[in-house]
């Protein structure tokens, strides 16, 4: 499986991915840039996963897609609960079981690791995301009344046990 924890070298494409799949409310680079520092310093609380393609093949041309990975899973353990911070995957890799395999890989790290429950939230109007995490077993608990900006939008709060 070409799934790897995220390094240093890996912002450039994760930026240029998470700017692709959320446009105006994408991370700040300066965020991501903690995430990952977070995730190499403290692999035990803070998760950064990139799916690497494998050697020639490109999820979108080079000059959009600097580092060739076609998806990333970012998440931070609580306590002994988890939440995921940011999945996404490059537009002409979806639908392809890219997302599908990153949740995969951390439900079985969840559960080798005896976590109790993931959490996440997830914009009230985007359905393909909301239609992917209830096919992985997630289940909608609560509404944040506009939690998210450009644009404004309520936030679907979801949950699923770990083992
Ligand atoms: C949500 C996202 C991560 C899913 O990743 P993916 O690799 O395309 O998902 P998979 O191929 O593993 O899909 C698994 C299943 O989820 C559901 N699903 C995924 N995308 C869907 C869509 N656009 N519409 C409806 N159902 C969808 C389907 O049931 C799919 O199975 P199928 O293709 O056999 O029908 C991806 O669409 C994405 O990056 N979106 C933009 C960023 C985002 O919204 N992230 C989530 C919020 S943090």
């Amino acid at each position: 499986m070409p799934i790897r924890s995220a390094q240093t070298g890996d912002l450039d494409a994760m930026m240029a991915l998470t700017q692709v799949a959320f446009g105006a409310s994408a991370w700040s680079r300066r965020l991501m840039e903690e995430v990952l520092e977070a995730a190499i310093a403290r692999p035990g609380q803070q998760v950064a996963w990139v799916w690497e393609e494998p050697w020639g093949m490109a999820a979108a041309p080079a000059h959009r897609n600097p580092g060739g990975i076609a998806g990333y899973l970012i998440a931070q353990l609580i306590g002994r609960d988890a939440e995921i911070q940011s999945l996404a995957v490059w537009p002409e890799r979806q639908r392809q079981g890219v997302g599908t395999a990153l949740l995969g890989d951390f439900m079985e790290l969840a559960q080798r690791q005896g976590w109790e429950r993931i959490f996440l939230e997830v914009r009230a109007g985007n359905e393909a995301a909301r239609k992917f995490y209830l096919r992985q077993g997630f289940e909608d608990y609560g509404r944040r009344a506009n939690y998210y900006h450009s644009p404004t939008e309520d936030a679907c709060l979801m949950r699923r046990r770990a083992g």
